[in-house]
C-alpha cells in the first residue's frame, strides 16, 4: 500500500458514517443499539472518511469489534488491515485481555482477513442471522445463517 490513511476516534460533533456502518451490518436497530455504548474510530484520506471500526466493551477484560467497514471503491487497498491493527492496539492500551469479532458463515473474505490477522474461531452462534434479520442474506452464493465468532488474546 503506497497511500497513507490516517486513523483516529470520531469526535462527538462529527456526523456518524451510517452508510459505511450499514454496509457491514444491515440492521439499523442493532447498529444504533451498540453505537450508543461503543467507541467509533475512522480511517481518513485527507478529510474524507474511508473506513470505520466500532469497539464495544463486553466485560472489563474483553472487547468486541462490532462493525468494520471500508468504502466500497477503496476496498482491497489495506484499509481493513489498518483498521484491525489499530483497533487491536487501542484495545490493548485500554487493558482488555482479549478481543473478538463475529461474522457470517458466508463472509469468506472476512473470515480470511480476521484469521490472517491472528483471530481464531472461538464459537458459533447458530442461526444468528436467520433468527435476527427479517430478510435472508446471501453472499458468495451461500446463505448467511450462523455467526462465526473469532477471538484473539491481546
Ligand atoms: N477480493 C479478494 N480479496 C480481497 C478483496 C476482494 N474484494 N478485498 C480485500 N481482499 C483481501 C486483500 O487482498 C487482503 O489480503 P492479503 O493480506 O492477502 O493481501 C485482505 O483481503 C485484506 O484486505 P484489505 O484491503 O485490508 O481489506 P479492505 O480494506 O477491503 O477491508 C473489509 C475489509 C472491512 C471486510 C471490507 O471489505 C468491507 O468493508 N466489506 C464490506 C463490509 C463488511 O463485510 N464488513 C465486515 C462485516 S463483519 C463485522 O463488521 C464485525
Amino acid at each position: 500500500m503506497s497511500k497513507h490513511f490516517s486513523f483516529r476516534e470520531l469526535r462527538n460533533d462529527e456526523a456518524i458514517p451510517y452508510e459505511l456502518l450499514f454496509a457491514a451490518d444491515p440492521s439499523r436497530k442493532m447498529v444504533e443499539e451498540y453505537l450508543s455504548a461503543s467507541d467509533l474510530y475512522i480511517a481518513e484520506d485527507e478529510n474524507e472518511v474511508v473506513g470505520v471500526v466500532v469497539l464495544f466493551e463486553i466485560s472489563k477484560t474483553q472487547a468486541e469489534i462490532k462493525n468494520i467497514s471500508v468504502e466500497e471503491n477503496l476496498q482491497g487497498q489495506g484499509i481493513g488491515k489498518l483498521l484491525l491493527s489499530n483497533i487491536c492496539e487501542i484495545a490493548k492500551k485500554k487493558s482488555y485481555k482479549s478481543i473478538c469479532i463475529g461474522t457470517a458463515n458466508s463472509s469468506i473474505m472476512q473470515l480470511y482477513l480476521y484469521q490472517k490477522k491472528g483471530f481464531e474461531v472461538s464459537n458459533i452462534r447458530k442461526n444468528y442471522f436467520t433468527d435476527n434479520y427479517p430478510e435472508p442474506i446471501y453472499e458468495n452464493g451461500i446463505q448467511a445463517k450462523h455467526m462465526i465468532m473469532l477471538e484473539m488474546a491481546l
